[in-house]
């Protein structure tokens, strides 16, 4: 029987765009150009979502990085303010990290933070990248970070094997009922693992 799967397509090449609601365009104008620093350079206005039709008029704004990627907000007419997280994880694990060049650059942007005062976390060592934290006005957590060991990315072997432990661990908790222990033992015994291998 011939195949009729279609080609896989390539991979793909990187970012386009981000989406993000915005409840203030201006506020995220300024805050994008002249904090962060990009490039305003597009904006639609429709007073339909294309995709769908709903009836919203909106305002959707770009802001172009270096390499020619951008983040995107929308402001539509009568969306009511978001609903609060469930829990703060949502907060500060939900977040978009963007490149910067060195070590000294993530530095240099603590300094700029700190000027324009915007409040930041860190720089802080991750091992393989080094990052800072802060908030956009849509309460978006933005990183700014520099990959520090260029290897972190070819360690794909040991992801599978660590998604299987932590599969597994979180199904004994279930099985046992044991809310997240076994996932913390799991974890404690893989983070001697990571130390023993010199990570
Ligand atoms: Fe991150």
């Amino acid at each position: 029987m011939p195949d009729t799967a279609p080609p896989r397509p390539a991979l793909l090449r990187g970012m386009h765009h981000t989406g993000y609601v915005t409840q203030d365009s201006q506020a995220t104008v300024d805050f994008y150009t002249k904090v962060v620093g990009l490039d305003y350079v597009c904006a639609v206005i429709d007073d339909k979502v294309p995709s769908t039709g709903d009836p919203y008029p909106y305002m959707h704004l770009f802001f172009m990085m270096a390499d020619g990627s951008t983040l995107a907000f929308f402001e539509s007419i009568g969306l009511p303010p978001p609903a609060k997280s469930t829990h703060p994880g949502y907060d500060f694990f939900t977040h978009l990290a963007l490149n910067a060049e060195t070590r000294a650059e993530v530095d240099r942007w603590a300094a700029h933070l700190r000027a324009c005062g915007v409040d930041f976390i860190g720089p802080i060592d991750h091992g393989i990248i080094y990052s800072l934290y802060f908030y956009d006005p849509n309460q978006i957590r933005l990183e700014v970070t520099c990959t520090t060991d260029d290897g972190w990315t070819k360690h794909g072997a040991q992801a599978l094997e660590d998604l299987a432990g932590w599969e597994a661990a979180k199904a004994r908790d279930r099985e046992a009922g044991t809310g997240s222990q076994a996932v913390q033992e799991w974890i404690a015994s893989r983070r001697k693992w990571h130390h023993q291998v010199g990570h």
